[in-house]
């Protein structure tokens, strides 16, 4: 009798939690998503979740792919997962959630990344940490939990990133991965371990980290208890998995020199593999583990890519839909005559690190259409990434070229323009699952197959576009027009 086997990956995002199937070759067999709860913005520029709707979420999807697929949870060989980078989950002494999670754009921590910097030094962060502390990373937000809430804090016992807290209710098991811890800054990069130096100087108990893995080791395994809600069996090994990003680069097949991802969900993130550490000297991108083991790569992220165009439509056209939106910014021409849109719906990290820089259309005239809107929209984007892919490039990181992934990637006219902007050859693969996919695939090679070995299987490229000259000398003189917008407006930024 042939014996069918089947791995699982689960991706907590930031719009929902999505279950991917695959086979033994890689391929994808069914996918369902459950979606969240919007993100909670108490202020400006501040994001937050909580927990247990991820968790209730997953339950749902697990169930949802199960059925959906006919597959019983008894043929499922291992579960990988992945997730929104840098969320902070505290948990008590009872393993409790302590208070709803600050997300990877939750931007009140300033004064908590000025508080490190004055108390250690940047450059004995650098040295710690191969990174600048960002208000995005974890730490900072957990010593704005100590300094705004300290009775919270107080019932501080661990500290978990939000795939791992899905790991906990799965397995037990208080455990993480080289790639998403990286995104704390408590992690040492360069030695794929807890950094000692940011602990001791800042207080914070090693005890409350989780334990470290490469992202394709065994974690732990399905408990009972998980075992019941989610229809999957007790006993079911699960890796560690990654970072969405670095799991969405596994997916797209990112696990060697020469090709760059371009993933457009709520966050754009252009994603360089590199065979060991390299920094840009001003920490515009970041440097982090891959999770293909003993790997690094670096990162470039907009935080508002595909947020722009959610809010967009939001705000203004609820009823329609992403592809109605991107036909209408098509009517529209290059430059949408002279609108650029600036993406800092959440302040912005690479390439300016600013928490408090704001979101602007700049060039309205009263000709201007909703499709121009639109299309500075869509325009103001592909500029962000491209400035993070500029840097990547002048670090002496080779692009070839980009793989495109994430919702953005579904519209041709979005990629065609992407290809434009950059300069370079765009593709897309088969499958569009990006994170979800990577972290059924990291358990599918969990401990006896290279990552490598399973991308190359797994994945094949299916649509080219190729820049036109004539647009993309055109980009190149809007980029340089968006590039001066940011110095001129940083002036009217609100102070944090
Ligand atoms: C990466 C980042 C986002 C989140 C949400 O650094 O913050 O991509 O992981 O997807």
């Amino acid at each position: 009798m042939l014996l069918l086997m089947y791995w699982l990956g689960i991706d907590v995002g930031t719009g929902g939690t999505r279950a991917l199937l695959i086979d033994e070759n890689g391929a994808v067999i069914s996918g369902f998503t459950a979606p969240h709860d919007d993100m909670t913005m108490l202020q400006p520029l501040w994001a937050e979740q909580r927990p247990e709707n991820w968790w209730a979420a997953a339950q749902t999807a697990i169930r949802g792919v199960l059925a959906q697929s006919g597959i019983p949870g008894n043929d499922i060989q291992a579960i990988g997962l992945s997730g929104q980078m840098h969320g902070l989950v505290i948990l008590d002494e009872l393993g409790a959630v302590i208070r709803p999670s600050l997300i990877w754009c939750d931007q009140r921590s300033q004064p908590q990344v000025d508080w490190i910097n004055a108390k250690l030094g940047p450059g004995r962060v650098l040295a710690a940490i191969a990174n600048p502390v960002l208000t995005g990373f974890t730490l900072p937000k957990l010593l704005w939990v100590r300094d705004h809430e300290p009775e919270l804090y107080a019932r501080v016992r661990k500290v978990l990133l939000p795939k791992d807290y899905l790991r906990f209710q799965l397995t037990g098991e208080y455990a993480s991965d080289v790639s998403d811890a990286s995104g704390t800054a408590l992690f040492d990069v360069v030695h794929r371990r807890w950094s000692g130096d940011m602990c001791e100087g800042l207080e914070i108990p090693l005890e409350w980290l989780p334990k470290i893995y490469e992202s394709p080791q065994i974690t732990g395994t399905i408990s009972n208890s998980a075992a019941a809600p989610t229809g999957l069996r007790p006993g079911t090994p699960v890796v560690g998995g990654g970072g969405d990003q670095a799991a969405s680069a596994v997916g797209n097949g990112i696990v060697e020199p020469g090709i760059v991802s371009c993933t457009i969900g709520t966050s754009g993130v252009v994603f360089a593999h590199t065979d060991a550490p390299a920094y840009d000297p001003q920490g515009r991108v970041h440097t982090f583990c891959h999770a293909v083991p003993g790997k690094w790569h670096v990162m470039g992220v907009t935080q508002g890519a595909g947020l722009s165009l959610q809010w967009f439509r939001n705000q203004f056209a609820p009823n329609e839909s992403y592809d109605a939106l991107t036909a209408e910014a098509a009517t529209s021409p290059a430059g949408a005559h002279g609108l650029l849109w600036l993406p800092y719906l959440m302040g912005e990290r690479t390439p300016h690190l600013d928490a408090s820089c704001r979101a602007a259309w700049i060039g309205l005239t009263a000709k201007h259409r909703r499709a121009d809107l639109i299309r500075a929209i869509l325009e103001g984007v592909a500029f962000s990434q491209n400035d993070g892919l500029a840097i990547i490039t002048a670090m002496g990181v080779p692009v070839n070229r980009v793989r495109l992934s994430g919702g953005g990637a579904r519209s041709p006219f979005w990629r065609q323009m992407f290809a434009d902007v950059f300069g370079c050859t765009v593709t897309t693969l088969e499958s569009q699952e990006g994170s979800a996919h990577g972290a059924a695939l990291l358990a599918l090679a969990a401990e006896s197959e290279p990552v490598e070995q399973v991308c190359r299987r797994a994945i094949r490229e299916v649509n080219t576009h190729t820049p036109d000259p004539t647009q993309s000398a055109f980009y190149r003189r809007a980029h340089a027009a968006y590039q001066g917008a940011y110095p001129a407006l940083r002036p009217l930024n609100p102070k944090p």
